[in-house]
This record gives C-alpha cells, sequence and structure tokens, in this order.
C-alpha cells in the first residue's frame, strides 16, 4: 500500500464571543488524539479501506470525487477492469476508463485493487463463444495483456472470480468450465504469475463469509493452488444482511490467513428492508463495525473495501427488489451512523460509535459558535481538512464561517458545504442537513482540500 504523508494541525476558529479560547484548547487537544477520516484511521493501523468506484461518478460528480479522495486509501473499479469493458472484441484493448481510476488514485496516494480477470459475468460475447485451445489461449492473452498494462499500478488482483457455484460447493458452470476443464483455474494462475510477478493473486467470491460448502471448496482449491506457490490471497466479498454477519467469520477468515495467504474483505455491503428506519441503520453500523473488527483482529486481513459510496451508488436495489441503504453514506454525501461505526471500529473518531451522534465537546459559554479545522491528510502538492462546528448555549440551527488566508492559499474542492472564495476570503455556510448543533454540541461538519501552505487563519463563526 502507498503510505500518504499526514500531518496533524487543528486550527481553532474565534468564537463569536471572547471566551472561546479555553475550550478552542481543548477542541485542539481532543483532536490531537483522533483520527477523523476513514482513510486517515485505516493508514494508522495498516490497514486498507477501499471502495468500488464508479469511474463515470469519479469524473461527473465532485462530491463522489472528494468523498472518494479524502475516506479511502484503496480504490477497486466496480465495472471498468471487467474484460467486457477491457477487451470489448478480441484483441481490441481499451484501457481508458481503468487508467482513469489509476490516475486517480495516484494523485491521492490510494492503491488499486484489480477487480477482475476471469469471471464469467460481464464477459464479451466473443469469448463465450470460444473453446479449447482459442479459449485457453484467450484467456492467457487478456490475463497478460491487461496485467501486463498495469503492471506496478496494482498491487493484486482478483485473477478468478465466482468460480464456485451456489450448489453444495460444486464448481460453478461457467463457459470457462465448459471449455476448459476444472484445470483453468490453476492455469489462469500460472499466466498470472507470469504477467507480474509482484502483483498479490486472489480468488474472490460472495456467500463464503462464514464456514459452508462454498467455502469449504474455496479452502480446498485454495490449498492446492497454496502448494504450488499460486495464490497469495482470499477474498470474501460479504454481500450481506442486515443482521447477518456469520457467526463464524472470522474462524472463517483466520483459516484461509492459517494457509499463509492474505484475507481481504472486497465487496462489504449490508442491505436492509427499504424503508430503513433509524433502528435499523444503528443495527447496521454494529454490523459494519463487527466486519471491521474482525478484520482488525487478524494480523494478515489487507483492509476491507466497501462496494459503493453512497446508499445511491449500490448495485442492491437493481437486483434485490425492496432492499437497499447497504453503504457508509447517505445520498448527500452525509456519513450514515455506519460511517461512524467503521471509523471507531478503525480507531479513529471521537463519536458514539452506536448512534453516529456529534462528538460532544466542552460547551463554550454563551451563545453563537465555534469551529475548528483540522488538517487530516497532507500529501505535499494539497492537503485535507475536516472543519467541525460547536454550538454556544441554546444550540444553532445554521452557521457561517468566514476566514481570510493569511498566504495565499486556496480550496480546490470541498463537500457538505456550500463555499464561496473571493481573493483571500472565503465563506462558508452549511448545507442543511449539517446546519443544527444543539446546545454545547460539537459535529464533523464538512471537509475541503486546500492547496498552497498552512499558514492558519484567523476564523469566525456566525450562528444563525
Ligand atoms: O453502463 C450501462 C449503461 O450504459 C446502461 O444504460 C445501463 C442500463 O441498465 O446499464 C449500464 O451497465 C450496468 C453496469 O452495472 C454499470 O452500471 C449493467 O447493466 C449492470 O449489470 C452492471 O452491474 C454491475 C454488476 O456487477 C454486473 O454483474 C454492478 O454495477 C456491480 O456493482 C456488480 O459488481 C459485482 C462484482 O463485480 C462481483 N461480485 C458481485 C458484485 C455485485 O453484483
Amino acid at each position: 500500500m502507498l503510505q500518504t504523508r499526514t500531518r496533524r494541525r487543528a486550527w481553532i476558529a474565534g468564537f463569536v464571543t471572547v471566551v472561546m479560547a479555553s475550550a478552542g484548547f481543548l477542541l485542539s487537544s481532543q483532536f490531537a488524539h483522533a483520527q477523523s477520516t476513514l482513510r486517515a484511521a485505516a493508514t494508522a493501523i495498516g490497514k486498507d479501506i477501499g471502495v468500488a468506484v464508479d469511474v463515470g461518478k469519479l469524473q461527473n460528480d465532485s462530491t463522489y470525487r472528494n468523498l472518494v479522495a479524502t475516506e479511502f486509501n484503496s480504490v477497486t473499479a466496480e465495472n471498468v477492469m471487467k474484460m467486457d469493458t477491457v477487451q470489448p472484441s478480441q484483441g481490441q484493448f481499451n484501457f481508458g476508463p481503468g487508467d482513469t481510476l489509476v490516475d486517480f488514485a495516484q494523485q491521492n496516494d490510494q492503491s488499486v485493487y484489480g477487480h477482475t480477470l476471469v469471471w464469467h459475468s460481464q464477459a464479451p460475447g466473443w469469448v463465450r463463444n470460444l473453446s479449447g485451445d482459442a479459449l485457453r489461449q484467450a484467456m492467457q492473452d487478456h490475463i497478460t495483456t491487461t496485467m501486463n498494462h498495469w503492471e506496478g499500478d496494482i498491487f493484486a488482483w482478483d485473477v478468478v472470480n465466482e468460480v464456485v457455484g451456489d450448489d453444495n460447493g460444486q464448481l460453478r458452470d461457467s463457459f470457462w468450465l465448459q471449455g476448459l476443464g476444472e484445470g483453468y483455474i490453476a492455469q489462469a494462475f500460472q499466466y498470472a504469475r507470469q504477467a507480474d510477478s509482484e502483483a498479490d493473486l486472489y480468488m474472490n467470491d460472495y456467500s463464503i463469509d462464514g464456514i459452508n460448502a462454498k467455502s469449504d471448496r474455496y479452502y480446498q482449491l485454495a490449498q492446492g493452488l497454496v502448494e504450488q506457490g499460486l495464490l497469495d490471497g482470499m477474498g470474501f466479498q460479504a454481500h450481506l444482511i442486515l443482521g447477518q454477519v456469520p457467526g463464524d467469520m472470522e474462524a472463517n477468515l483466520q483459516r484461509f490467513a492459517d494457509l499463509g495467504l492474505k484475507v481481504r474483505v472486497t465487496e462489504l455491503d449490508i442491505r436492509i428492508d427499504m424503508p430503513a428506519d433509524s433502528n435499523e441503520l444503528q443495527r447496521q453500523a454494529q454490523d459494519f463495525e463487527r466486519v471491521v473488527d474482525i478484520c482488525k483482529g487478524i494480523a494478515d486481513c489487507s483492509g476491507v473495501t466497501v462496494w459503493g459510496l453512497r446508499d445511491g451508488d449500490s448495485w442492491v436495489p437493481d437486483v434485490f427488489d425492496g432492499q437497499g441503504a447497504p453503504l457508509l453514506f447517505n445520498d448527500d454525501g452525509s456519513p450514515k451512523p455506519a460511517h461512524t461505526a467503521v471509523l471507531e471500529a478503525l480507531g479513529g473518531g471521537e463519536g458514539d460509535p452506536t448512534t453516529g451522534a456529534p462528538t460532544t465537546s466542552p460547551p463554550p459559554t454563551g451563545a453563537g459558535c465555534s469551529a475548528a479545522i483540522e488538517v487530516v491528510n497532507d500529501w505535499g502538492s494539497g492537503w485535507q481538512a475536516n472543519v467541525s462546528v460547536t454550538a454556544g448555549d441554546g444550540g444553532v440551527n445554521g452557521w457561517t464561517l468566514d476566514w481570510t488566508w493569511p498566504d495565499g492559499q486556496s480550496i480546490s474542492s470541498s463537500w457538505n458545504v456550500d463555499i464561496a472564495q473571493t481573493g483571500s476570503s472565503v465563506t462558508a455556510s452549511d448545507v442543511g442537513w449539517n446546519g443544527t448543533v444543539a446546545s454545547g454540541q460539537t459535529r464533523e461538519a464538512f471537509g475541503f482540500v486546500g492547496s498552497g501552505s498552512s499558514a492558519e487563519p484567523a476564523v469566525t463563526c456566525t450562528a444563525l
């Protein structure tokens, strides 16, 4: 995993009355001890927190782009590294969309997990019509050309995806199996090893999160591939249902780790019958926390990737009628209780993991509000700051922050906030849902990416 340089600073806004100096100090020391993004918290404990990325949204949606950049240290292409995109016609390779993701990841010091080389789904028509030597050659060409293209950029690949069916641990009856026989799995790994000897090679599937006939079959396959030195990791997709994190998930992942493999939760989402009520969202937070805890507890668990960013980005409602809300962010980009829970499980955050409640900070004396700007990531050419707002007596129902950059800095992007920049003057206002802060409470309000020096601004918070 690429390491980010992380420098932590907290800039404390002036309270509109003079009594905030001491409260500001307390906020400063409090923030010095906890990471406030998933990314910073995961990086601090040497784990990946990943997200499956839709490249179209990455290009066109700034809220999406900023959350992907600031909350995750690893990315996976949700679709664009699959065979139907990469090689839509035989011998015609289309790496453009995948390159867009790789470039983005490199600009943001994120690792890229490759998904996927050999899969029965999202495979182009031309390859489905081959068999025997022609199919074997096509498999080799696809693996070799794709892995060579992204050699050094992609640290791990799902070499084969979903090769076991749902029927009592039988191999999936795919065109790959029909055309090549059982040996195609080991063959795919041989080609992958030859193509890029540095990349970690994984198998990946769903419904293998606990111990069952399907995961037992993978265990057998893994033993064979490990003996041949062909397998490095096992991916557990973890497309889960609320309340159904398998009780033996930790034992299951551990048995694969005990074979000398890395393990990874590769496609985590936890779906709920819609509409989801607040109680279900709290229980979902606990389920997410449990999965992250499991990975944290296994030294060879390389990380957890969530399968999509905001609830509305998920594949779930398209496939499971009446189910949804399976991810960490609401559609407006605001964090769900599950986000707070994952942050806490990774060792960051300061809120209550089961409620997602805003952090309580020492209540300021008097009315009005104060704000704290905390730099949580610094990658040299830019830095990310998170901003919290604390309400004085009576709470606030909207806030505006004003500051003037002392040293020519600027904001290149922001989320969960309306920002107006005129020269070096900045005005930042709430976007509705994050305007309300109860009396004496602090809430994580918004974030931004800045460029230029880190000289501290003097910030004024005005309560509405
Ligand atoms: O791009 C077209 C668009 O042009 C068209 O208008 C639209 C109409 O339906 O379809 C779009 O393509 C869709 C594509 O996602 C991009 O959104 C496909 O129909 C749709 O089938 C495809 O679904 C993807 C699915 O894999 C395909 O099997 C999901 O986004 C993706 O999340 C899902 O991911 C899989 C993992 O790869 C493997 N594990 C299971 C996981 C969930 O199914």
